[in-house]
């Protein structure tokens, strides 16, 4: 297949090497990837959020299927423009890809498909934020209502901080205040063609930039899989009563759902509550559930695109657990250090990298770019094993004044 993944970050780069791994003779080309994918695929410098320009390729390039990664396209509607000139694409509609740009228009969904999430009011003026603030109590949860990089959400003690917080995102619309929810948080990503949905692995991320869970929340500083601690029987249960009852809701209204649902899950003691929906892979999930999946990735995507899920088994994940660790900048999240040398990655041994923020730096080597630098990922027969192949593979690459969190999966250990 010609398959054009639409991203630059270490997810793409995890979809890459997933896809690169079946050995099938895929063509493969990345807009506009990052260094590290254009160590392995050719990449192209076009802008991904532009629909017409990312249609316009896929038609020159006879392109047989177009991955999107990130969410900016998707909320640009750029996998509308592709399915109008009939090019399959993974990706949803911007009408769809709305339940994870709109938190207003995802609670609708929610509460309309009776899918259990937490209590949440919405509010327009600073005023009515307070006043939901003070209904809930604390620890006090606000959200910004639309896209807002990791940045939007802010879980506080701080009552002051929670008002400072709702009187920023205000100024960019309204946001949402919920009842805290206290519990493990699972990713379970759902492949959906518009009216069925094939599980992958759970995965659990670690939001916050530093250990024990301190410091800001972020994109993501690691992540493992898969949970041995879930009861029996919960992705079936999460399918039944949040993932059907979603997609059904969504087609309902004429916004079938094809690509990507990431459910983000708190399991509380009260049952299970959807804490948000991505219309993506996560980042940095994907880089511990795909080099698990046996089935090849291409064929899942395809079927999703076009329609064919229904016909397909389950897909299967190797016994192998998997551990990623991201490696940060200085600085990040709030004020990330750019343009510093990466040095040893050379010298890694049984891990795979997956760069985001990186850039050639003419010499053979890398400088970083971003906030979040790579993901080391490592696979192993325990979570031991994994953490400690990934943690070596740490300690052999330099960047000045960079951090990472060191306790990743160690609460299975
Ligand atoms: P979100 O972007 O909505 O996933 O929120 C980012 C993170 O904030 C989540 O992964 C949780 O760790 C935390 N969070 C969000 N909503 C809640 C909630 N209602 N109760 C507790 N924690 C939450
Ligand atoms: N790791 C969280 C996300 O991808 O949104």
């Amino acid at each position: 297949m010609r398959i054009l993944v639409l991203g630059s970050g270490a997810r793409e780069h995890a979809i890459i090497t997933s896809l690169l791994s079946e050995r099938a003779g895929h063509e493969i080309t990345s807009a506009p990837g990052n260094a590290g994918i254009a160590a392995v695929v050719p990449v192209v410098a076009l802008d991904p959020t532009n629909g017409d320009v990312v249609a316009q390729y896929a038609l020159d390039n006879a392109i047989d299927l177009v991955v999107v990664g990130p969410e900016a396209p998707l909320v640009a509607g750029v996998a509308d423009k592709l399915r109008t000139r009939g090019i399959p694409v993974f990706g949803p509609s911007k009408a769809a890809a709305a339940l994870e740009g709109s938190k207003t228009f995802a609670k609708r969904i929610m509460d309309e498909a009776g899918v259990p999430s937490g209590r949440a009011i919405r509010a327009g003026t600073l005023a009515e934020a307070i006043e939901a603030i003070d209904e809930y109590g604390a620890p006090y949860v606000v959200k910004a209502d639309g896209l807002a990089a990791g940045k939007g959400v802010l879980v506080t003690p701080d009552r002051d901080a929670a008002v400072a917080h709702a009187e920023y995102w205000l100024q960019h619309g309204s946001v949402l205040v919920e009842e805290f929810l206290a519990g493990q948080e699972v990713s379970l990503f759902l492949l959906s063609d518009g009216h069925t949905v094939l599980p992958l692995s759970p995965a659990q991320d670690y939001k916050r930039v530093f250990d024990r869970d301190e410091g800001p929340n972020t994109g993501g500083m690691g992540a493992y899989s898969p949970l041995p601690w879930l009861p029996d029987g919960f992705v079936d249960e999460v399918i039944d009563t949040i993932a059907l009852p979603t997609i059904r809701q969504l087609a309902a209204e004429q916004k079938p759902f094809i690509g990507l649902l990431y459910c983000g899950l708190i399991l509380t003691a009260k049952g299970t509550r959807v804490i948000e929906f991505n219309a993506r892979f996560g980042d940095p999930e994907t880089q511990v559930v795909l080099p698990r999946l046996v089935t090849p990735l291409s064929g899942l995507l395809f079927a999703a695109a076009t329609g064919g899920l229904g016909s397909l088994p389950r897909p299967e994940f190797s016994d192998e657990v998997a551990v990623t660790v991201v490696l940060a900048s200085e600085g990040y999240p709030e004020d990330p250090i750019t343009g510093r040398p990466i040095s040893g990655l050379d010298r890694v041994e049984d891990v795979t990298i997956a760069h985001a923020a990186t850039a050639a730096s003419g010499d053979g080597g890398y400088i970083a770019t971003g906030g979040r630098v790579l993901s080391v990922v490592a696979l192993g027969e325990t979570f031991e094993a994994a953490r400690a192949k990934a943690y070596a593979a740490l300690e052999q690459i330099h960047l000045e004044g960079s951090h990472y969190r060191t306790d990743i999966a160690e609460r299975v250990v």
